[in-house]
């Protein structure tokens, strides 16, 4: 057992009435649905090929325990694939204020992932990590993306300048391409420590590769745990292609029938759970890059995509739902559930005379975060919004391993059904295109000139105050 709900409940007209799924829809869709599942079935995704990959999972703890005992900061130098996942992991399975304790409550060194070249916040992390005590990994696929070079040839600099160019090389390790890439050549050439990632797995679906298990390890995550996890949900959807007994297939069936068939485009991922509310963030790219395509695998243009989005619970029922329960029929809601959390929180009794306090003492904080977010569910259900719900027993290792890779193949599926490709991402490509060629890349000067060409924006249509 996953202990694991997929709950669509929600999603069905018996519930939301006409902004629904009915039987007639999903049994249109049933056609589609198998071949989504076979085709997923022969085509050799990498990534599904990560979760049995305990080798890797072994040499990355050997090599944690080693980086543990000699840094204090670890500091992950990427950017979209190669640090949403990171992220993730992290507020899921370490300590909400894991970079403020002391060890050995903190299991690991602590953990930077700037995610952005933003001088402000480069410049910050550098004045508040000593670089005697920090190793940066740096992680690019393509070893060429300008924002993880850039900040790659900042922080080596840094190292160099404080601690000579002999020692800098121990406080880098590249994770990118084993063959392809410049950056491979670099490490190749000045013998920096490197781990692969394998060439057959996007960024987005790459976190259980070495770019998500090396910042995992290093701070205490299990790997071998998570993978297990990831390796039972492959399983599971390896052995069913059927409606309701597999939940990737299902979820992806659901939101395809709610994109195309009921108009709601903008899919809400909202978290019941402060450490799950950066697997929110992790699943926007992945559902947005996977599936937002200008033309289909026939080359028909199609422009697709869900657009997803993230709210917490229960933060955002104070600032968001107001529009998701009136406003426009245009969104479908994913709760992200726990049953059991970490730590029990008593909500003591006091001022009994005054009902507004009276009544939450003897509670847990447990309690009322599941009340709040049944209640989120039925405001929602009772005003014809459709919501479904994942809902995990606990958040460990192996849950998060599932729950992550259900999602992931989900997403493959759901690209299937669509009949686009799932796994390539020519737009992010686009925009890399002409920052390379405004940044003055060679072999990217026409890139330039089309940037120059575009124009300068016209003055009368700018408001300056
Ligand atoms: O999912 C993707 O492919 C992208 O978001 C990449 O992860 C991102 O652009 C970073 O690319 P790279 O790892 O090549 O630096």
């Amino acid at each position: 057992m996953l202990n694991l709900r997929y709950d669509f409940n929600n999603l069905l007209t018996e519930r939301v009435g006409d902004h629904g799924i009915g039987e007639a829809e999903l049994k249109s869709l049933g056609p589609k649905i198998e071949e989504a599942a076979d085709a997923i079935e022969k085509m050799p995704l990498g990534f599904r090929k990560l979760p049995y990959n305990t080798r890797l999972a072994d040499d990355i703890t050997v090599m944690a325990s080693e980086l543990q005992e000699r840094c204090d900061n670890f500091v992950v130098v990427g950017i979209g694939g190669s640090a949403l996942g990171n992220i993730a992991l992290h507020s899921a399975l370490n300590h909400p204020e894991y970079n403020h304790l002391a060890r050995p409550a903190r299991r690991g060194p602590r953990l930077f992932v700037p995610d952005n070249v933003d001088p402000d916040r480069i410049h910050a992390l550098l004045d508040a990590v000593d670089l005697d005590e920090t190793v940066f990994n740096v992680i690019t696929k393509s070893g060429g993306t300008a924002e993880t070079m850039s900040e790659f040839l900042v922080f080596r600099e840094a190292l160099i300048q404080k601690l000579g160019k002999e020692r800098h090389v121990e406080h880098l390790v590249i994770t990118t391409d084993p063959e392809k890439g410049e950056l491979r050549e670099i490490v190749k050439k000045f013998g920096y420590s490197s781990l692969p990632i394998p060439p057959d797995v996007g960024g987005r679906f790459s976190v259980l590769s070495a770019v998500g298990l090396l910042s995992a390890a290093v701070t205490g995550i299990d790997v071998h745990a998570l993978l297990k996890g990831a390796a039972e949900m492959d399983a599971l959807c390896k052995n069913s292609k059927k409606l309701w007994e597999n939940p990737a297939l299902t979820g992806a069936a659901m939101h395809y029938l709610m994109d195309k068939a009921k108009g709601k485009n903008v899919q809400v991922m909202m978290p019941y759970s402060h450490a799950l509310r950066d697997v929110a963030d992790w699943f926007r790219q992945l559902w947005a890059e996977s599936l937002g395509k200008r033309v289909d695998r026939k080359g028909k243009l199609v422009h697709t995509g869900q657009t997803p989005e993230k709210a917490v619970g229960v933060t955002d029922q104070h600032s968001v739902m107001q529009l998701y329960i009136e406003g426009p029929f245009d969104k479908v809601i994913t709760f992200l559930t726990v049953d059991e959390f970490e730590s029990t929180v008593e909500i003591p009794h006091a001022f009994e005379d005054y009902e507004a306090v009276k009544y939450l003492g003897g509670h847990t904080m447990n309690e009322l975060i599941n009340a709040e977010q049944r209640a989120t569910e039925l405001a929602l259900t009772q005003s014809g919004k459709p919501n479904c719900a994942i809902r995990i027993k606990n958040v460990d290792e192996r849950i998060v391993g599932a729950l992550l890779f259900l999602l992931e193949m989900q997403t493959a599926y759901a690209g299937e059904m669509y009949g686009i490709n799932a796994f390539d991402q020519p737009g992010v490509e686009l925009g890399k295109n002409f920052t390379y060629g405004l940044m003055g890349r060679k072999g990217y000067e026409a890139k330039r000139r089309e940037v120059d060409q575009a124009g300068k924006p016209n003055p009368k249509r700018v408001v300056s105050v």
